[in-house]
């Protein structure tokens, strides 16, 4: 699985799921762009991966901002040269039932989870057209497939990185780009750290496998589709849930 000498960019990258994504290509040897919100975060994740020997340094922007994501993209080529993997991970939740939803929570969370991955999607796609390969995940979820009362911003965004995954797919392809979609179940973060402990068990019930995912758990998958051994394998999602979709 060597990454040696490829460039990752990894949104949402300073803590959760990206950073565990970040982990896993790091093992592989790859240098690490972590892109996130979160200054002083996504500075410490960079510095204790640069403390491991590993090539990372961080970089502020907020995805649902193209005029940002641009930026970023030129701050992360003008740094490194190049962007030949690039993971959509950053999401955030504002549940809340339909007829109690606010405006502003349905279009933060279509802003960045939604939104976000197109602009980052549509930077990257420049530079991985012009060197003829590239890989792009996309952090789903098992909600855009399944639905989740409470979650009608969260499920259609996700949804929509589905609908926007098979697109891009096609659209990259002829280049040797590929784009796949990783749709996670219940996986143990700080974001599933807001659950009540009655969303949380209802979760248990559901999942064959009786756990709750790993960020690690995650990572290895993304990994696994950033490889040369997914080479052929492009418009897909993966499903990482211990069975809670089949
Ligand atoms: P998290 O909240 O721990 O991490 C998300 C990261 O994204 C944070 O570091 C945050 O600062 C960053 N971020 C948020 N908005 C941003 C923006 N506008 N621009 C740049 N960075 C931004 O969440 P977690 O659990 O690690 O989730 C990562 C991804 O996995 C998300 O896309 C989430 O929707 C997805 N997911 C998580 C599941 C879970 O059970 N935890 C299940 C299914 C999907």
């Amino acid at each position: 699985m060597g990454f040696e000498g490829k460039v990752a960019l990894i949104t949402g990258g300073a803590r959760g799921i990206g950073r565990a994504i970040a982990d896993e290509l790091a093992a592989g040897s790859a240098t690490l762009a972590i892109v996130d919100v979160l200054k002083d975060v996504a500075e410490a994740t960079a510095a204790d991966f640069r403390s491991r020997g590993v090539t990372a340094e961080a970089f502020v922007a907020n995805v649902a901002n193209l005029a940002d994501v641009e930026r970023l993209f030129d701050e992360v080529i003008a740094r490194f040269g190049k962007v030949d993997i690039l993971v959509n991970n950053a999401g955030i939740t504002r549940d809340n039932l339909i007829m109690r939803m606010k405006e502003e929570e349905w279009d933060a969370v279509i802003a960045v989870n939604l939104k976000g991955t197109f602009n980052c999607i549509k930077a990257a796609s420049r530079p991985m057209l012009k060197a003829r390969a590239g890989r792009i995940v996309n952090i789903a979820s098992v909600v855009g497939v399944m639905g989740n009362a409470g979650q009608a911003n969260y499920s259609a965004s996700k949804a929509g990185v589905i609908g926007l995954t098979k697109t891009a797919a096609k659209e990259l392809a002829s280049r040797g780009i590929t784009v796949n979609a990783v749709a996670p179940g219940y996986i143990q973060t700080d974001m599933t750290g807001k659950l009540t402990d009655a969303a949380r068990e209802a979760f248990l019930t559901v999942i064959p496998l009786a756990r709750a995912g790993t960020p690690a758990d995650v990572a290895r998958a993304v990994r696994f589709l950033c490889s040369d051994d997914a080479a052929y394998i492009t418009g897909q999602v993966l499903h990482v849930d211990g069975g809670m979709v089949m």
